[in-house]
């Protein structure tokens, strides 16, 4: 099959706003991974003008576009790819605009999913406009830019015990990401994530835990994330120790969340679980990273799939769902 693969790529390692663009390894992980597939590759970098873009996919000639352009600025910016494909009539992995918009506004799908009954922080999102915290929240509260993704603008001062503290954080925050900011109920507990194939039997994978050691909150800010895993004090569990009913209804809160959402070929769903032992929709990813060292793949790896199985699963959902004959 002719595949083009469609990425931006990081040209500052220095600057966080380009937290979500790729390296070159990566860029050449996914490349291989096709390669190896047996299929017929183009790389196509989509940061350049609209024009560019579209004389590159157009020369490319593909069958499917393996889609993980993130985009390079602004609340809607991996939302115009798709468009694209959709209006070249080009058959594309992941998400459509219309999801990948939603998915990148956490307060518009917090309510999406709080609407179909599952279980999301309380929260408000904070805009130049409309500056003021709402007076009846309860503290500690969590405070984190409404449209963005890979921890940016995420610090251990990103959990606010009272309302003067949150006052300076969102001010602070508001700076740098002036588009909006959301203050919500923090969720006191433990980071878990599910990740999604769905063309993998069983569909959902292997939930992976986060632990954060010597950290004031064990929350996984921007520094955590940023580091690769090469950071000391994070610890990856999979699977997670979790008793049966635990697991059982952290399972059902993310496959609910998928379904909702309608997420197609893959995705992954970030959770807290309460002491308690409730479990609290954090955010899902219609477009989650599939760098060799994140969650998806961590979670894919513990089901007995390698890295080549996922970028398979994604491109053979895909193909299934568009009735792709090819080879
Ligand atoms: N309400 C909350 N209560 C507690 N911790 C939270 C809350 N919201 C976010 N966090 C912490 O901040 C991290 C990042 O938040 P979130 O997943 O919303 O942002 P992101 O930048 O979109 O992440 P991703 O890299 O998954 O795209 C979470 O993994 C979690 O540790
Ligand atoms: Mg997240």
């Amino acid at each position: 099959m002719r595949v083009t693969f469609t990425f931006n790529l990081r040209k500052s390692e220095d600057d966080e706003k380009q937290a979500e663009r790729f390296s070159q390894e990566y860029v050449d992980r996914v490349v291989s991974a096709l390669e190896e597939l047996g299929h017929h590759v183009s790389p196509v970098e989509v940061s350049g003008s609209p024009g560019e873009v579209v004389d590159k996919l157009i020369d490319s000639r593909p069958d499917l576009i393996f889609n993980l352009a993130e985009g390079v600025g602004g609340k809607r910016r991996e939302s115009y790819y798709p468009a694209i494909y959709e209006l070249l009539g080009i058959p594309y992995t992941g998400g459509t605009p219309g999801l990948l918009h939603v998915g990148l506004d956490k307060r518009l799908s917090g309510k999406l999913l709080a609407v179909r009954g599952i279980k999301v922080p309380q929260g408000a999102l904070i805009t130049l406009e409309e500056p003021d915290i709402p007076d009846d929240m309860e503290y500690p509260v969590f405070i984190k830019p409404n449209y963005e993704g890979s921890s940016m603008g995420i610090t251990q001062e990103s959990v606010a015990e009272t309302p003067e503290e949150a006052k300076k954080v969102v001010k602070k925050l508001l700076n740098e990401y002036s588009e909006g900011v959301i203050v919500e109920q923090y969720i006191e507990g433990r980071e878990l994530t599910v990740p999604m194939l769905q063309a993998f039997s069983g569909y959902l994978l292997e939930i992976v835990e986060y632990k954060f050691e010597g950290k004031e909150h064990g929350i996984f800010d921007y520094d955590t994330k940023a580091s690769g895993g090469k950071d000391e004090s994070l610890n990856t569990i999979c699977p997670p120790e979790l008793t049966p009913e635990e697991r059982r209804d952290v399972l059902t809160l993310a496959d609910r969340a998928f379904n909702v959402m309608k997420i197609p070929d893959f995705a992954r769903a970030d959770i807290r679980l309460t002491k308690d032992g409730t479990p609290y929709l954090i955010e899902v990813n219609p477009l989650p990273g599939l760098r060799p060292v994140s969650p998806l793949i961590t979670g894919a790896e513990a089901k007995g799939l390698s890295y080549n199985d996922v970028i398979d699963l994604i491109i053979k959902s895909a193909k299934e769902r568009y009735g792709i004959k090819v080879d």
